[in-house]
Parts: C-alpha cells; structure tokens; sequence
C-alpha cells in the first residue's frame, strides 16, 4: 500500500510517501525552528503562520520526490492530534481536502504512538519488531512508556509527571545561553565536554538528583531539573558578566544529558525486567540523542535482558510524516473527511 503521511502538529512541516509501512519513497520536512530559535522558544501563531506556507510546497516535493503521481496513492495518512492547535489544523484540512478531491480514504494519526513506527520503517520483514514490544516515547511535550501487544494494542504503564524529557532538556539549555530547540544545542555542547575529558580521568557526571528512581512505578519528573540547573548557574556565572564560561556552559550540559539519560534507562530497563516483551522500541525527538542511545545499548549489553533493542536513525526520531505512513499503513482505519478534526488534547492511548 502506498500511503502519503501529512505532519503538522508543531513546527515542522512535512509530507512522505511510503510503501507498505517500510520502504521510503520520499521524506521532505520544513522546520521553522530557526525562526523560533531567534525567539528561544514556539511561538504557536508564527508555527501556525509558517505551515501554511510550506504545506503546499512540502507535499509537491513528496510527491515529485516519490516518483509517484496522485492518482497512484492508496490513502492519505495525517496528524489529527496532538499539538498546537493551528499548526494541527494546517495539515488536517489540507489532508481532508485532498482526500475529497483525489477521493482516497483518510487515515486520522495519532502523532504520538506513530513515533513508534520509524522503527518500522527501512526493515525488511524479519528485522521488524516484535510483540509483545515495550516502546518509549521521548518527545517535547510527552514522556510516555507503553506495552504493545500488536498493532493498535497499546496500554500505557508510566510517564511524566511533570515536565517531559525533551522540555527538560529545553528549557536547561536556555538557562544556559543555549538556543532552541535545546536537545540537539546540549548534546554538541556536551559531546565537547566528553571528548576532551574522554582520554583523563573525569569526575562521575552525578551533579543532579535522578528523581524517583528508587520508586515502584515508572514515571518520571523532570521540572526539579530545571531549578537545580538554575541554582547551579547562578554559583557558575561570573559576578562581573553574569556569564558562564564555555568550559562550565559544556560541564553543565554533560550534567544535564546524563541526569535525563539516566532516568530514562534505568526506568524504562525497570519496565523490561517486569514485563519481559520480546523488544524495546526508543522513539522521540529525544531518541536522537546519541548518548542516550549508547546507555541503553550498553546497559542492554551488558545485562542478561534477552531482548531486541530498535532505535531508529536519528532523522527519522524527530518529527517527519514517515512514521505517519506507516502507523497508517500498519493501523489501517480510515475515517470519512468530514467526519476527521483535530485533537490538540489526545494522550499516546487515545482521548482522555
Ligand atoms: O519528537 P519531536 O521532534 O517533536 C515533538 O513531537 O515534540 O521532539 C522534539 C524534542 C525537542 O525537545 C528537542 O530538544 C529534542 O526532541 N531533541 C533532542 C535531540 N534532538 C531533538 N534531545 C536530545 N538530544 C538530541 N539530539
Ligand atoms: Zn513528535
């Protein structure tokens, strides 16, 4: 089944073609995060502004790029939820417009449990998951960990309580002087602190508490993070400048990757020792993170866990319509147009 996937539920713009839920026939994303970079922050209005712009363009691209005309699409795949709600909007109208003009059946996605599918994508078929799978989602505005029995079979069994992992590591890297989005700004700072201290013999990077680890749950809070960081900075800053030198900007944001990647493997391997499923899926804009990555691969290795490890490339972990085509294609329910909205509210389960 050939499925073009529409994303717009924050500040990227994209649109992918997708064959059988694997194979990528094409995959354009538009960001406006350097507008927002400027900013230190989404501004929904502006996302909203810029969407509409790209839309258009974003889907002829995907559509050039594939090779493949309209009229050989199967479905169209999009983002109903959830999101901000006028960058959501952008995609969905477009996405029910094209289904009543081309007449292709609609699939309404939920961008969260789609995030899981770039773990399909790229595979062939005896590489691909299986169930029962425990995924962790790791994104900007969610932290959720989830139980798949199969496609469409999701029970969630914790999450954030507070802020999520990648709005930790955004909001610690502007208290640093870092820009937006925060994640990607921390791990290069990071890596520096790393690299060099790599060949001497650096102190453990235990500056930050790791909330909730020795509780029986899995859920995390991220917000005391921030106010750690906070404290910390203010010591750091030079009386005269108020700034922090670029050694202490690379130390702290090390301190801040490791606390977040701590967390997030001890809970999550917490849950794999519980429920024993027959593979663990990361996925989420955070899931890029290359140290993140290497814990859990590490800690995996190095623990008698019998369990297939699956982290998508790091360009498919942050948003683009790939993984929209393919949940689509794998959670095949498509909705009549005019029966489609958007959802800025949905949970990775479903409506509250
Ligand atoms: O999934 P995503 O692209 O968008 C949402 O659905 O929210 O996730 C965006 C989040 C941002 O908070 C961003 O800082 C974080 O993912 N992120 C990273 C990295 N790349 C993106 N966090 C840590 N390390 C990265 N390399
Ligand atoms: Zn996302």
């Amino acid at each position: 089944m050939l499925i073009l996937g529409i994303e717009t539920s924050c500040d990227e713009t994209a649109a992918a073609v997708v064959e059988n839920g694997a194979k990528i026939l094409s995959n354009v994303v538009a960001t406006s995060a350097e507008m927002h970079a400027k900013t230190g922050g989404i501004i929904p209005e502006q996302a909203a502004r810029q969407q509409i712009k790209s839309i258009l363009p974003v889907i002829d691209e995907a559509l050039i790029k594939s090779g493949k005309r309209n009229a050989e699409i199967d479905a169209i795949a999009a983002t109903v939820g959830p999101g901000l709600i006028g960058s959501l909007l952008v995609g969905v109208e477009t996405a029910k417009a094209l289904s009543f003009l081309w007449e292709k059946p609609l699939v309404p996605v939920n961008h969260l449990a789609a995030h899981i599918y770039a773990n399909w994508l790229g595979n062939s078929e005896h590489q691909t998951p299986q169930f029962p799978a425990l995924a962790l989602v790791v994104s900007g505005g969610h932290t959720d960990l989830v139980l798949m029995k199969g496609h469409g079979k999701l029970k969630w069994i914790g999450g954030t309580r507070d802020d999520a992992a990648g709005e930790a590591f955004d909001k610690t890297a502007r208290l640093l002087g870092l820009p937006y989005p925060g994640g990607p700004a921390i791990s290069s700072e990071a890596e520096k602190y790393l690299n060099q201290s790599s060949t001497t013999n650096h102190k453990p990077l235990k500056l930050f508490p790791r909330p909730l680890l020795s509780e029986n749950n899995f859920d995390w809070s991220f917000s005391g993070l921030k106010t750690s960081v906070l404290r910390k900075t203010e010591i750091l800053k030079n009386k005269k400048t108020k700034k922090l030198s670029s050694d202490n900007i690379s130390i702290l944001a090390a301190e801040i990757q490791e606390a977040i990647a701590d967390v997030l493997v001890e809970k999550t391997l917490g849950a794999v020792n519980k429920f024993r499923p027959k593979s663990l899926l990361l996925a989420g804009g955070v899931a890029a993170n290359s140290r993140l990555r290497a814990k859990f691969k590490l800690k995996i290795e190095n623990s008698k866990l019998k369990i297939d490890f699956y982290v998508p490339p790091p360009s498919l972990c942050t948003d683009n319509a790939a993984y929209i085509a393919a949940f689509a294609n794998f959670n095949y329910q498509p909705v009549l147009w005019n029966r489609v909205g958007a959802n800025p509210q949905l949970t990775i389960v479903g409506e509250k």
